[in-house]
């Protein structure tokens, strides 16, 4: 594998979207050559503080079912073993998870690449400190918002000044910050000051594109989803802002939506997996295929599953009925194992 040619695309690419998924940057790549995927998102718990009305995990409770300490340090061992270069770490909100900072040690320790997705809340000193510690490629904070209103609207139960605080934080320390920030009807007005925002606090990345449709996103479209004309306006600013800040702050965006995303999967699926809290892995986030259980497989065994699982007749009819009936998106959540 040509770690080191697939490592600059990621390090120039990395995911805008944020349900963790390298969209794109493997384009003219076959990603049944790999012995192992380039990539791994791992949502480590299923628990979060917050009720998030845009939520494509309908993140909350835990699963009853999810990875032990134990498992999960397997887990970390078997991506060691296949010399997976990048992992990325969500939730639900990882930081609620007793045993995340042992994860991301196993995985630093052996100089993988690592990224935790935060909505920052618990970040305090220490918690700064402890992350500072690990030498993360990113902390990529959820903030959605310049206003505290913009932001809370879109994540119930959530605090702006929180998030702020962290970001400030995780800088002073020395960690690689990077914001995300989702449009919707709430906040995507928001979006020149959320950028402005993001550089004046530190952080060296901002991701944002469009919104996807699953999950509790999907449940409440009606009320979040941002209008063409409201998305040209955002794009048109993500793009000024781009060349204003040229060398500065690096803006990520990804114009497609995710049934362009899905069309595009469907000829040229990415060499990553997407494990959930409960150790069964999914093919992606907008699908609700499920193509292996690390609890019952190796995860070289589970890679091999995901490749053939793009090939199956059943995969491929359902993504083109989602291409033309972005309803089933709704589904996401709903796992069958294939
Ligand atoms: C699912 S959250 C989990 C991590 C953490 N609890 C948080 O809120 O950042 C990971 C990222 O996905 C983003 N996200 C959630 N639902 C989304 C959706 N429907 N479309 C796009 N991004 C979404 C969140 O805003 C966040 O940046």
């Amino acid at each position: 594998m040509d770690i080191t040619t697939e490592d600059k695309k990621l390090s120039r690419l990395t995911n805008p979207g944020p349900d963790d998924e390298l969209r794109g940057i493997l384009k003219g790549t076959n990603f049944e050559d790999y012995k192992s995927p380039l990539f791994l998102a791992w949502q480590l718990n299923s628990a979060c503080n917050l009720s998030c009305l845009h939520c494509c995990q309908e993140a909350g409770h835990s699963m009853p079912d999810e990875l032990s300490k134990d498992e999960s340090l397997d887990l970390c061992r078997q991506i060691v073993e296949l010399d997976i270069p990048y992992v990325a770490i969500s939730g639900g909100e990882p930081l609620l998870c007793p045993h995340v900072f042992d994860v991301c040690k196993l995985i630093r320790d052996n100089n993988i690449s690592l990224k935790i997705e935060t909505n920052g809340e618990l970040i305090d000193q220490q918690a700064a400190e402890k992350l500072a510690s690990l030498n993360l490629r990113s902390v990529q904070i959820s903030l959605d918002g310049a206003t505290p209103q913009g932001h809370e609207s879109l994540r119930v139960a959530g605090n702006w000044e929180k998030v702020i605080s962290a970001c400030k934080m995780l800088v002073e320390c020395g960690v690689n910050t990077e914001v995300v920030f989702v449009p919707t009807q709430f906040n995507i007005h928001e979006i020149a000051d959320a950028i402005d925002m993001a550089y004046s606090l530190g952080a060296q990345g901002f991701y944002t594109g469009k919104t996807m449709q699953i999950g509790r996103a999907a449940k409440n479209w009606d009320i979040i989803c941002a209008s063409q004309e409201q998305y040209e306006k955002f794009f048109k600013i993500l793009k000024e802002k781009e060349t204003f800040y040229d060398g500065k702050l690096n803006i990520y965006y990804y114009p497609y939506d995710i049934i362009e995303e899905l069309s595009y999967r469907l000829e040229s699926p990415s060499a990553s997996l997407l494990v959930l809290a409960n150790g069964k892995v999914k093919l992606a986030g907008p699908l609700p295929f499920v193509c292996g259980d690390l609890r019952k497989e190796s995860l070289k065994e589970v890679w091999e599953k995901y490749k053939q699982a793009w090939k199956k007749h059943e995969v491929i009819d359902f993504t083109r009925k989602v291409i033309t009936d972005t309803r089933l998106l709704a589904k996401s959540n709903k796992w069958i194992e294939i």
